[in-house]
């Protein structure tokens, strides 16, 4: 909020001073402007993109001065451009991997294996409205990763990104399962020629979190979750990475008792009398926020955080234990599907809490927090989730119908093609300090 006042605050005098001075002075502020935010904002590009506002009468929360930043900004070239606003377009010549050139796809999501009969879904590319996002390179991502670590925190749909991204470098090298443990749910593996390690961190909250029922009201537990509380399982050993990757959100749709300074101060739907019941999005906001406030407390990090933004799921016809379904096989057009509801909620409270922690990284000494903000190619893609190909018919599991995750190779790959774009941009603005530097 505060970086945002900042910003209004900046455009604001602008103009009080354009009043008074000549035009030319007016381009002179605006170009300094532009010089001084655009670099910095660049990664907020994604803040607010363009799809919350366009066609729409609700009005982003910054859209008028986001708006006057994008429309001076002039035209796109990459480094400007919002890549996470845009349409699917077809691309004949994907995939790029399948399951058999590829190990590492999860059998929950390898729909191939399970009958998915049509393979349209996977023949899609991104296309941002005022750029070009390039096709995953995987000998570029090997090469700016390179002697770093890369660390997924989250969930499965985590680990989905992870898998992916396993598939998408498998063209050049596949890596060595150097685990620390037998738990699948903390993995790491090593390109042995890139000295380049991912880790996945299992934390579908966040935050510190136990199951105390394995049913509950909804047949999927009921947990207990210290909203205010670090969760030392990855907090503790992230110290090291140069990349997290921050993800959570559809395991808050569960019931669970939430609790701050260890005290209960209320539910999501445990349906216990005399517990109050808070909406999921309390208890989201508080877990985002503590997450992000644990990177920014812990003295030796160094790395760059991203935030990526929530997936929304696509049942229809019914919730996932309703018989709801993903049937569509075709992408939505951007005008065809807007973020709302729950999703909205959020996608909105990962947007703020973000800001807050990148400005709190800021002020410790430019500790960098960056958005992947897949919420919208997401929301468009209701036709890449496994649905009913996620298992055998005859398999008993609890959701038959999947529409949360999605199929490799499908559209999730397209996450680490904006993931290399990041890089790459991370890149570009160390060459031009280290150029400041050696001025
Ligand atoms: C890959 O998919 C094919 C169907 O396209 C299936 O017959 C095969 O069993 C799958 N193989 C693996 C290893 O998943
Ligand atoms: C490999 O990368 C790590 C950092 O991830 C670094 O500490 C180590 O020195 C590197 N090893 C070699 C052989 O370059
Ligand atoms: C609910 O209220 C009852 C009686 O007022 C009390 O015994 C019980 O401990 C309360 N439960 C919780 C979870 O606070
Ligand atoms: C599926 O599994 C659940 C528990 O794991 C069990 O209660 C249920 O009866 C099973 N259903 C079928 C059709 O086997």
């Amino acid at each position: 909020m505060k970086l945002q006042f900042w910003l209004n605050h900046l455009l604001e005098k602008s103009q009080t001073l354009v009043q008074k001075t000549q035009k030319r002075v007016l381009v002179a502020i605006t170009a300094l402007i532009l010089v001084t935010i655009a670099p910095l904002y660049y990664p907020f590009l994604g803040y607010f993109p363009s799809f919350l506002w366009n066609n729409s009468s609700q009005s982003s929360p910054s859209s008028s001065s986001f708006n006057t930043v994008k429309n001076t900004k002039g035209a796109a070239s990459t480094t400007q451009c919002d890549i996470f606003t845009g349409e699917w377009v077809p691309n004949p010549e994907a995939p790029y991997y399948t399951n058999l050139s590829c190990w590492a796809i999860h059998e929950h999501q390898n729909c191939m294996k399970y009958g998915r009969p049509d393979t349209e879904f996977m023949k899609w590319r991104w296309k941002p409205n005022d750029c070009e996002l390039p096709i995953f390179n995987p000998a570029k991502f090997l090469q700016l990763v390179t002697g770093k670590s890369l660390a997924f925190v989250g969930d499965s749909v985590a680990r989905n990104q992870m898998q992916s991204l396993i598939c998408l470098l498998s063209r050049v090298e596949y890596p060595v399962d150097v685990s620390y443990t037998a738990d699948e749910h903390f993995k790491r593996w090593k390109y042995m020629s890139y000295n380049f390690t991912i880790a996945s961190f299992w934390t579908p909250f966040l935050v510190k979190a136990e199951e105390t029922e394995a049913d509950g009201p909804t047949k999927t537990g009921l947990f207990n979750l210290y909203l205010d509380e670090f969760n030392p399982e990855w907090t503790t050993q992230i110290d090291d990475f140069d990349y997290l990757i921050i993800s959570a959100g559809h395991w808050f749709f569960r019931p669970g008792m939430y609790y701050e300074k260890g005290q209960l101060v209320g539910c999501r739907y445990c349906l216990i009398e005399n517990v109050t019941d808070l909406p999921m999005s309390y208890g989201y906001r508080k877990a985002i926020h503590t997450a992000l406030r644990a990177i920014n407390s812990l003295e030796s990090f160094k790395g760059v955080t991203i935030l990526r933004t929530f997936a929304p799921s696509h049942f229809e016809n019914g919730l996932w234990n309703q018989g709801g379904n993903c049937l569509r096989r075709r992408p939505y057009r951007s005008k065809e599907k807007r973020l709302d509801g729950t999703d909205l909620e959020l996608y909105r409270i990962q947007v703020e809490e973000f800001k807050v922690a990148a400005e709190r990284g800021g002020k410790r000494g430019g500790l960098k927090f960056r958005l992947l903000d897949t919420t919208q190619a997401s929301l468009l893609r209701p036709d890449g989730h496994p649905s009913r190909y996620g298992h055998w018919p005859h398999e008993n599991v609890t959701l038959y119908n999947d529409c949360v995750h999605w199929c490799l190779p499908g559209p999730i790959d397209t996450w680490n093609d904006f993931l290399l774009d990041m890089l790459k941009m991370e890149e570009r603005s160390h060459t031009a300090d280290l150029k400041k530097v050696t001025r």
